[in-house]
């Protein structure tokens, strides 16, 4: 469903409640477009993941008004501090008067519980909570892809890996949701503009996330994908690896 004709703001829902909301955007440093994502869940206590830009506001708050009301929504929440992930935090955080920031603990301490104007509920590793229907929980993967709060939070009732820019692929007419690989054009969009840390962590961590064997990976940037999300865990996993090995 397009929820603003001249953005092209389109929501679709890609697993049982669960709501991609993205927005196509020109961007002159990368040829082709890009695109920003939230993920909306609806249950007794909704959750955004992700807010947008502090500019996408109106955009993204249009959205979730077409799935339900905004000021219905109890946590919003983010992979790791940065604008395209909390911009909007303080608008959403008015709109919706019982809403709270949901980070990892480390992002709760070094930035959300500063910056946004209530209190964040911080999350450990692998901690798990309910939202209704939905069984949550929180994995704790810092510099990966980038970001010391960083974190992804995975849907153990759906088996969905909110995985934030894990897979991030560029362009402005991804497919809502795709059963074709994301490694590859995601591969494609990082060669130029490699947005990963690179840390020691990173092969445990993606393991870690492999071994939760999502079958919808719900990327921020570009296609939702559904299939066999393990396998392109490890294949990304493996890419990252060759290239430290060809760089020593
Ligand atoms: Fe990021
Ligand atoms: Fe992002």
């Amino acid at each position: 469903m397009i929820t603003n004709a001249q953005s092209g703001t389109r929501v679709d829902e890609i697993a049982d409640g669960i709501y991609r909301i993205n927005t196509p955007v020109r961007i002159d440093a990368i040829p082709g477009g890009f695109n920003f994502g939230q993920y909306l869940i609806v249950d007794d206590e909704p959750l955004l993941f992700h807010t947008g830009l502090r500019r996408m506001f109106p955009l993204v708050q249009e959205a979730v008004s077409k799935i339900m009301p905004v000021e219905r929504l109890r946590y919003i929440g983010l992979s790791h501090f940065e604008a395209d992930e909390f911009g909007a935090m303080n608008e959403f955080l008015a709109a919706a008067p019982s809403s709270v920031p949901l980070s990892s603990d480390i992002g709760a301490l070094v930035s959300v519980n500063d910056v946004a104007d209530r209190p964040g509920r911080g999350l450990a590793n692998g901690e798990q909570f309910s939202i209704g229907k939905h069984q949550l929980q929180w994995i704790y993967t810092p510099h990966v892809p980038h970001g010391w709060d960083c974190g992804v939070l995975f849907d153990i009732t759906t088996k969905t890996l909110l995985c934030g820019d894990l897979f991030t692929q560029g362009g402005t007419d991804c497919a809502p949701l795709t059963e074709s690989d994301i490694l590859g054009p995601s591969e494609l969009f990082r060669k130029p503009l490699d947005y990963f840390a690179h840390s020691v962590g990173t092969t445990p961590i993606l393991e870690s996330l492999a071994a939760l064997q999502p079958t919808t990976l719900a990327c921020m940037h570009g296609s939702a994908f559904r299939g066999d999300g393990s396998a392109l865990l490890r294949g990304l996993a493996d890419v990252l690896e060759r290239e430290q090995q060809a760089a020593q």
